[in-house]
């Protein structure tokens, strides 16, 4: 299958050091990387929040990086939150939760040798900290595989001290399902993608129409559970069965939600919303956008045609 080739290559290309140099060097039109990316300054993750949030969408706020090894740089990003968390109390958008924050551990520090997790653990504390101040929630996002265990960890712990901490899962892992079966209890924050890493056979499910069904499976564990689902995905059919089994259960529209990333399908995201949906929006801003947008341009071959004819025409 061609298009499955081109994604693993994508997705291994994503981790490679030598191309990143390369493509962000492209001349790549700023129209390409801001499709998918607010821009690069916090005045613009809260612009363009404000916007979202004025089309009656909620927002969940990225600040880009990952697999950081620098612990300055983890310092820097966890700084960069901080500075987010502040901005969006001012412009009152952070007030019940209408704009949160999604951090990604190991732009934190968890890949760090020796005490990574300790690190990571601390940093995240603080953002949650000002997160509390703020009024508003952290969803910890989910990375490869090798760190799954490491980050819900990490989840516990904080939620120790900060019981509305969500965590990101993944429906490709085949552990998926039973790690929903933990995390479906009252207050607990869980948000549902199908998953976005190169990952092995032995721990993660290949086949498209696998994923979406083990989607379903926990959706479904998730919905007739006790926490807060967010359904995280453009799927047309697995909103529909995810809309489905929520009106099967009797769920009232404030226990749950979808999420889309910002700049892919607009229109469905107001048309939901409009529907009465609590609608979130994930918003990536900040410079180290690489990895991000390859993972984007894996999930769709049309993505990379869009990027490769922008780099062409420069
Ligand atoms: P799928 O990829 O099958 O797409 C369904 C349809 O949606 C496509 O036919 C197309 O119409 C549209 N579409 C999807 N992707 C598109 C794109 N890139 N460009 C244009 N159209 C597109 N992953 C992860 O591993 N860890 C994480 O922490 C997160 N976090 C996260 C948060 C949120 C809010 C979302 C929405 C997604 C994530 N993801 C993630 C990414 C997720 O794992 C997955 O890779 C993408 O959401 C794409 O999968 P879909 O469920 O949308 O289905």
């Amino acid at each position: 299958d061609p298009s499955a080739a081109l994604r693993q290559g994508l997705l291994g290309l994503s981790r490679s050091g030598r191309v990143r140099g390369v493509i962000e060097k492209a001349p790549v039109s700023r129209d390409v990387v801001r499709r998918f990316v607010a821009g690069e300054t916090t005045a613009d993750a809260v612009r363009a929040s404000t916007q979202l949030c004025d089309s009656g969408r909620l927002v969940t706020i990225d600040f880009l990086g990952e697999d950081t090894l620098d612990l300055e740089q983890a310092r820097a990003t966890t700084d960069a939150y901080l500075q987010l968390l502040g901005a969006l109390t001012l412009e009152g958008l952070a007030t019940g939760g209408r704009a949160e924050v999604s951090v990604k551990l190991s732009a934190i520090g968890q890949a760090l040798p020796g005490d990574g997790e300790k690190i990571a653990l601390e940093h995240a504390r603080e953002i949650c900290q000002a997160a509390r101040n703020a009024g508003t929630t952290v969803t910890l996002d989910m990375e490869d595989h090798t760190t799954t265990d490491s980050t819900l960890s990490v989840l516990h712990d904080l939620r120790q001290d900060f019981p509305w901490v969500g965590a990101v899962l993944q429906a490709y892992l085949r552990r998926t399902e039973a790690d929903c079966r933990d995390l479906a209890t009252e207050g607990s924050r869980v948000r549902l993608c199908k998953g976005a890493y190169k990952e092995p056979e032995s721990v993660a499910f290949q086949d498209a129409l696998e994923v979406s069904s083990s989607y379903v499976r926990c959706a479904k564990v998730l919905l007739e559970g006790e926490g807060y689902p967010m359904l995280a995905t453009h799927d047309p059919q697995l909103i529909d069965i995810a809309a489905a089994l929520a009106a099967k259960e009797l769920r009232e529209a404030s226990t749950y939600e979808f999420q889309m990333l910002y700049g892919i399908r607009p229109n469905e995201q107001q048309r939901l919303a409009a529907d009465g949906h609590r609608m979130r929006v994930y918003v990536p801003y900040g410079d180290e956008w690489y990895g991000y947008l390859m993972r984007r341009m894996a999930e769709r071959p049309a993505n990379t045609m869009f990027f490769l004819r922008a780099v062409a025409t420069k």
